[in-house]
């Protein structure tokens, strides 16, 4: 699968921007704060729906307009598919998928499949635990819309318990029916979770293994919150620390506290890992990722690199694109290096300059 055309309409600081893209590599060159991440940005909404770096959908709106557009043209085998964004300054958003109007964003999800690896993403070993669950859930979704449901009801289900549970009188049977509707969803998140992380850990393992030349051996385990496997042993759960969570008004356990770990050669890599190997362990989690949607989908992904590159030593960097041969590739990056850009036998190279592009 592979993006063809993008066009952008007071999208962030483009004010109207149409370009074709290579279906193998396309570099992004650029001083910074001149848009290549905007442009990154971009395609990414038309695979998740949502930007990665920000919640709030008006900042995606060039400065001083009402409304934004983003049309993504992209090619799975020979099919096109055509998925376009109308933002509001209103907060409202229109999403099309070749035409048609969704209701749910979780329809758009199984589309164009994207796999983005930014600064922050070399940071997932070492960051808080809500980095490592983000990672998942945007993982997940994107190979089972059904998953996106699940976790959507399940947070509008923890968000209305915990509401209820700021209530000066708690009525028990009241809150028998949040728990009851927190255990259906969340029994189903915990179980997929689990499914993934055996899965992307075997698929790691290997990418690790390659990567570091059989020096180190990596291994992702859950650690769940609630280490269950049922609905009524869920509902068990909650119901025991039902008193807790009535004095910290608030629920206290439940896949929102959810972790996973990393262990090199069977040493937890988050507290003893150097800087360098935490590093390799994002970047094998990442490959991973690919690996696993081409598993679960057929298709291969595309890859977005934003500022990564320049992250990683010259060994890393080759074998990332020695592996990625299949995959359309987005690097944005302030240089290159020329042994580098090289070893790209297609490539097109775009050059940003605010707002901009040749
Ligand atoms: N809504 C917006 N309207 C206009 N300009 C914006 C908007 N949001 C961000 N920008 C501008 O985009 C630039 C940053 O772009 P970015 O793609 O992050 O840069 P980089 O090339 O370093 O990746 C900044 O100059 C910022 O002011
Ligand atoms: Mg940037």
């Amino acid at each position: 699968m592979y993006i063809k055309n993008i066009k952008l309409k007071n999208y962030r600081n483009y004010q109207d921007l149409t370009l074709s893209f290579d279906e193998r590599v396309n570099i992004i060159l650029g001083n910074n704060a001149q848009g290549k991440t905007n442009l990154i940005e971009a395609i990414y909404l038309s695979s998740n729906g949502k930007s990665f770096r920000t919640n709030k959908e008006g900042e995606l709106i060039k400065f001083g307009n009402d409304f934004s557009f983003v049309d993504i043209e992209a090619y799975k085998d020979e099919d096109e598919l055509k998925v376009s964004f109308v933002l509001n300054k209103d907060g409202k958003k229109t999403v099309k998928v070749d035409g048609l109007k969704l209701n749910k964003i979780s329809q758009l999800l199984e589309n164009i499949l994207v796999v983005i690896f930014s600064p922050e993403d070399l940071k997932i070993v070492k960051d808080e635990p809500d980095k490592r669950r983000k990672f998942i859930d945007r993982e997940l979704c994107q190979i089972s819309p059904s998953y996106f449901d699940n976790l959507s009801n399940y947070k509008q289900t923890l968000f209305q318990r915990n509401s209820y549970l700021k209530e000066e009188k708690i009525d028990m049977f009241l809150l028998d029916i949040w728990d009851n509707k927190l255990a259906e969803y969340g029994v189903r998140v915990i179980n997929s979770r689990r499914n993934f992380i055996d899965k992307i850990s075997k698929i790691s393992g290997k990418v690790h293994s390659n990567i570091t030349e059989n020096k180190e051996n990596l291994r992702i385990e859950y650690n769940p919150s609630v280490d269950i496997v049922t609905k009524d042993e869920f509902f068990e759960v909650i119901n025991k620390s039902r008193e807790n969570d009535i004095r910290q008004r608030t629920t206290g356990k439940g896949p929102h506290k959810d972790d996973i770990i990393f262990y090199l050669n069977d040493i937890n890599a988050r507290s003893f890992g150097s800087q360098g190997q935490q590093r390799t362990c994002a970047l094998s989690l990442k490959l991973a990722e690919l690996s696993l949607i081409k598993e679960e989908t057929g298709e291969n992904g595309i890859l977005l690199l934003d500022d990564v590159m320049s992250e990683l030593d010259l060994n890393r960097q080759e074998f990332l694109i020695k592996t990625l041969s299949d995959n359309q590739i987005f690097i944005t990056t302030t240089n290159i290096d020329d042994k580098i850009l090289d070893s790209f036998p297609h490539s097109k190279i775009f050059k940003v300059e605010n707002g901009n592009v040749k």
